[in-house]
């Protein structure tokens, strides 16, 4: 017996010195970007450039023998998919639920008790939930790593890394580049995370386009302006010359207390072909998806849609995080 546990044990892969942090260099949870330094950010774009070069048998060996458990107590496609998928590719198995309803969480079962359980089960606890503040509570509780894979109307981390990565791959850049969030800048969790990355780099301008009732949380404002160039206004036109990325969101209509009110916002903006028209010819069109109405199926086919490639590189930037929570220390 003791025997096989030590051979076992040898044969468990090293890390991959790539891909491996340096010591004390990372984070042991994923729960907010504002844990990110710049250099984290950055780390883990190299890591997800580093991850698209790498031989399918060598990434294989990455998370071998390791368990990675998806927790989705609100639904997902691209997140929970694109998770599984590089957990996969890394060799990893992975266990868990696309669907809070089939599990104990039915019966009463609090979030608390389901993570004191995965934590027994997995190495690494990837969960999305409707409750802001449910992947910190998570993480204080779990002595396994927690990604935030969205917590209600908080945040989404690891998309706001896959949005830097399409970033930095399409324009060589993030410092110094001109962005426009538009839609529900209240509820859409992406452009919050992504608004506290931005304002670590350089030079950055936002123009936030939003209805009145879905403006940009005032605190996120304050914490940010610091940093930022921010300019507010209600007109996806008025400055469209002048940005290189369009950030889509879509009108987040289960967060909203009244059904009436999500009815008169929900088209309020519509990118169509006309719209992209009047934009630099080198602007791109970024969504987190799922579009519901904010663009046209038309735009797809123009150069500037870069919405399908942006879900692409999830997978990219989620082997690099879940590569580089391998073994962290809690
Ligand atoms: C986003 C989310 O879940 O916050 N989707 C995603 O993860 N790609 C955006 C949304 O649901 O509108």
């Amino acid at each position: 017996m003791k025997g096989l546990l030590k051979q076992a044990k040898s044969a468990k892969p090293k890390a991959h010195s790539e891909n491996s942090p340096k010591k004390g260099g990372f984070l042991t949870d994923i729960v907010s970007i504002s844990d990110f330094s710049r250099g984290n950010i950055e780390l883990v774009l190299e890591n997800a450039a580093k991850m698209e070069k790498l031989p399918r048998d060598r990434k294989a060996q990455i998370l071998k023998n390791f368990v990675v458990a998806s927790l989705f107590f609100e639904p997902s496609t691209r997140t929970r998919l694109s998770f599984e998928t590089a957990a996969q590719n890394l060799g990893a198995r992975v266990v868990g639920f696309a669907d809070a309803g089939v599990t104990s969480t039915k019966k009463g079962e609090t979030l608390s008790d389901t993570i004191k359980m995965v934590e027994n089960y997995a190495d690494i606890i990837v969960m999305r939930h409707f409750l802001e503040g449910a992947a910190k509570r998570a993480a204080e509780i779990s002595r396994r790593p927690i990604v935030n894979a969205g917590d209600g109307a908080n945040q989404h981390p690891t998309q706001t890394l896959l949005d830097l990565y399409t970033m930095k791959k399409e324009f060589g850049k993030i410092d110094r580049l001109r962005i426009c969030l538009a839609g529900d800048l209240k509820y859409g969790r992406t452009v919050h995370s992504l608004m506290y990355a931005l304002s670590k780099f350089r030079d950055v301008t936002v123009y936030l386009v939003s209805p009145k009732s879905l403006e940009m949380p005032r605190h996120i404002i304050e914490e940010t302006k610091h940093s930022l160039r921010i300019v507010e206004t209600q007109s996806l036109e008025k400055y469209i010359k002048e940005f290189d990325v369009l950030y889509a969101t879509r009108i987040q209509k289960e967060r909203f207390p009244d059904e009436i009110e999500y009815e008169k916002l929900k088209n309020v903006y519509i990118i169509t072909p006309e719209l992209v028209a009047k934009a630099r010819p080198g602007m791109r069109i970024m969504h987190p998806l799922p579009r519901v109405n904010e663009i046209e199926p038309e735009v797809d086919r123009m150069p500037a849609a870069l919405y399908f490639s942006q879900a692409a590189n999830g997978v990219p930037v989620r082997e690099a995080l879940l590569s580089m929570l391998k073994g962290a220390e809690k």
